[in-house]
Order: structure tokens, then sequence, then C-alpha cells
């Protein structure tokens, strides 16, 4: 299957697309800065170069055409400020689920953050605060679509190796962190359960091999 990630060269990204080369599917990971695009090969997949604040939605789908699923992975990441958290975690998604419905690419997963779907809690610092009420307003966009979209809400990520061990379920999950590179086995195990669509997940740190927790999600509804 043929997967475009926005955010093509984040953390998590550069992990997934490792994941899906080496399952034989066809990763494509959208960049901004052509400079990552070696780093990317490297991971397995296709490197495009795309800023997704500049881009239009007629332009991304031309990019999307054929895929099977897209991920969400971009985010203005730590030392940005309000508006990026809202033309990055908010305006990003958004144009990339306009541009998925183009296309016709009904499978979206979407990284979201735990503390996402509530208001801020009042006197918290302002960039969190933007940052939560972006996250919160990009799921509210994509679950009003007509696509297959899970959003995966992870808690306080790390770059500690992968694990396999997972806390995956409907909110509210009590705070924690997780690896990075439990996300992307997350994401990776998502994109071939295509019965958790509709689905909105935190997922920590825990107990449960990543295959069994993703698949007794469904199973659960
Ligand atoms: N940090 C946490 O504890 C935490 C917790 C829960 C959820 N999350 C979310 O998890 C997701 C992934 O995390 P991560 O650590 O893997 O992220 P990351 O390493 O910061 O990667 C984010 C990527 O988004 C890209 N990006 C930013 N603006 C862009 C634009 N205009 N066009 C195209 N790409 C753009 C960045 O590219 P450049 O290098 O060019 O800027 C970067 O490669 C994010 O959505 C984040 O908000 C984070």
């Amino acid at each position: 299957m043929r997967v475009v990630i926005a955010g093509g060269h984040g953390k998590i990204a550069l992990l997934l697309e490792r994941l899906l080369a080496g399952r034989g599917d066809q990763a494509v990971g959208l960049i901004r800065n052509p400079a990552h695009a070696a780093d990317v090969q490297q991971a397995g997949a296709e490197a495009v170069v795309c800023d997704l604040e500049a881009a239009s939605a007629g332009e991304l789908a031309a990019v999307l055409s054929g895929a099977g699923a897209v991920v969400f992975a971009a985010g203005a990441g730590p030392g940005s400020g309000a508006p990026r958290k809202d033309s990055v975690d908010r305006g990003a998604s958004v144009l990339m689920a306009d541009a998925a419905e183009r296309a016709g690419v009904r499978r979206f997963v979407q990284i979201s953050s735990m503390g996402a779907g509530q208001p801020p809690q009042p006197g918290a610092d302002e960039v969190w605060a933007a940052y939560i009420t972006a996250k919160t307003a990009a799921e509210d966009d994509l679950r009003a679509r007509d696509l297959d979209w899970t959003i995966l809400r992870p808690g306080r990520l790390t770059d500690a190796p992968a694990t396999g061990r997972i806390h995956l379920a409907a909110p509210p999950l009590p705070a924690g962190t997780i690896p990075r590179a439990d996300v992307a086995a997350v994401i990776a195990a998502l994109l071939g359960e295509p019965g958790t669509r509709h689905q909105t997940l935190e997922l920590t740190g825990g107990n449960s091999p990543v295959a069994g927790a993703v698949r007794s999600t469904h199973q659960r509804r």
C-alpha cells in the first residue's frame, strides 16, 4: 500500500517509514526542506518536497493520487509559537484531509496528543494552550469528514527504544509517556486494521503487545 506521511522527516515519521518499507509498503514522506530528502530515502521512503503551510489542496491531491492511506505526523515542534501551532498542527491537518477527500483516499491516521479534546486548563502556558486548541480543532475537522479516520493521541513522547508493550484505549487514559518507536509501530498496525476507523484512541506505555492491543480496540466496539 502507498502511504503518504505528512511531516515525513519527523522523528515518528522516519521510524514509521522504516517499518512500512520493511513490510513491503510504499511510504512517501512529505518534507519542506529538500536537505531532508536523503534521510527519508535512507528510511526506505520516497521524499516529496511540499510545504504544508504553503501548498494548495489541489497540489497535494495530486501527490495523494493512488495512495491507500494518509498519516498526519507533522507538527510545528518545540521552539515554535502559537501562530505555527495553528498553521501546522491544525491547518496542515485540515489541508491533508481536504486533499485526501479530493484524491479519494479514505484512510487517514492523525497523530494528535493526549490533552486534546478538552479546553486547555485555565492559566496554562499560552503556547501549550494554542497547541491543545489546534490539535482539538484538527480532530474536530477530521471527525466531521466522510473519511476512514483514526485519531491517535500519544502521551509525552520519548526517544527510548521500542518496548512493544502499550496501553491503547478510548479516552481518558492516565497520563504517561510512550517511545516514538512504539507510536510508529501502533500506526503501522492501525493502517493494517481498517476496523479501527472512526475511533479516537489514547496511547501510553503499558503491558499489551501492539498487535493484540490494536486488534482488541475494534473488537471492543
Ligand atoms: N512531543 C510530545 O511529547 C508529543 C506528544 C503527543 C503528540 N505529539 C505530536 O506527535 C507528532 C509527531 O511528533 P514527532 O516528535 O515525530 O515530531 P517532529 O520530529 O517534531 O516532526 C514534525 C515534522 O513536521 C514537519 N513540518 C513542520 N512544518 C511543516 C510544514 N509547513 N510542511 C511540511 N512539514 C512540516 C517538520 O519539518 P521541519 O523539520 O522542516 O520543521 C518535522 O519533520 C506531532 O504532531 C506532535 O505534535 C507530540
